[in-house]
């Protein structure tokens, strides 16, 4: 038997929208064993409920999807998943599951594929690099795609801070969250957003934590978010005032993610209280980057 964990991530970092992601030490797990035949899905923790465990469900997708590019067929698949990130809260959930889920094919299948091109994999299943990045890789990971639809990616050491994830009680999918887009932003706001992703990428790289509040600054989608979170821009004061070196909606939200030397439970407690106020309910976790990504162990 195989078995995955996959750290959960927070992508965009404020301005590196669909480009910059984070992984944290906060992680699903899945197991998979090759049977004589059939399919049988478990799933434990958040979600068990919901999560359909037929040939539907996301992870058994993501292998099909593996097991077509590598011409490998098992007869058949117990999958097990234990589910520690609350779903659809902007913390990478899905992005675990994909990314979990190819690493397990890849490895029943002998591992065919590096893992530059399980990243592509999963940035072409998910849509975009940057929750899949870091749940693959670890660490901060810059993410470009280019002309020719290949990832060029760079793993930076992340930061030596705390983060403070607010996570309202409701779902926001990340297509929702995506259909408030603008089609195109003016000229000024590209170059904002330009300027704060290579301001913040220098501030990591050289622990410079005085430029985050600066280098969080965000045009490109935190705004037109704004609604589909209520109470986010006051979150977002609150907790800068109660010392938070930086803060910005999670990937495409709901959750709030905030980074701290200090204060880490006077700024979760204010997101709570302030999520509160505004008819939310939320609760907070403290989590440290991870450095590692998935790791894959046979048991
Ligand atoms: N960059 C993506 C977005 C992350 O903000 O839509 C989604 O998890």
């Amino acid at each position: 038997m195989y078995r995955v964990k996959v750290p959960a991530t927070t992508a965009n970092l404020g301005p590196g929208f669909d480009i910059l992601g984070m992984a944290l030490d906060l992680y699903n797990i899945i197991e998979v064993k090759e049977t004589d035949r059939g399919l049988n899905i478990d799933i434990e923790g958040l979600g068990a409920k919901e999560l359909p465990t037929d040939k539907s469900n996301l992870v058994y997708q993501t292998m099909d999807y593996l097991f077509d590019k590598a011409d490998y067929r098992p007869a058949g698949l117990d999958i097990k998943l234990i589910n520690q990130i609350p779903i659809a809260r902007g913390l990478g959930s899905s992005a675990t599951i994909i990314v979990g889920g190819l690493v397990l094919a890849n490895t029943l299948a002998g591992t065919p594929f590096s893992n530059d091109q399980l990243l592509n994999f999963a940035a072409e299943i998910e849509g975009h690099p940057d929750n899949v990045a870091p749940a693959l890789l670890g660490g901060v990971v810059i993410s470009v795609i280019t002309d020719q639809e290949e990832i060029i990616y760079k793993k930076i050491k992340a930061p030596e801070l705390k983060t403070v994830v607010g996570i309202p009680d409701f779902k926001l999918s990340t297509t929702e969250a995506r259909e408030v887009l603008p089609a195109q932003v003016t000229f000024n706001d590209a170059v904002f957003n330009c300027s704060r992703v290579g301001l913040l990428v220098s501030a990591f790289m050289t622990e410079d934590y005085d430029l985050l509040a600066t280098c969080f600054e965000d045009r490109l989608h935190q705004s037109y978010r704004q609604d589909l979170v209520p109470g986010m821009g006051e979150v977002i004061k609150e907790a800068k005032d109660d010392g938070a070196l930086a803060i910005a909606l999670s990937g495409a939200g709901p959750s709030i993610v905030a980074l701290t030397l200090e204060n880490e439970v006077e700024v979760g407690e204010t997101i709570v209280r302030v999520f509160a106020q505004h008819g939310i309910k939320a609760n907070y976790k403290v989590a440290e980057p991870n450095s590692t990504g998935v790791i894959v162990e046979n048991l």
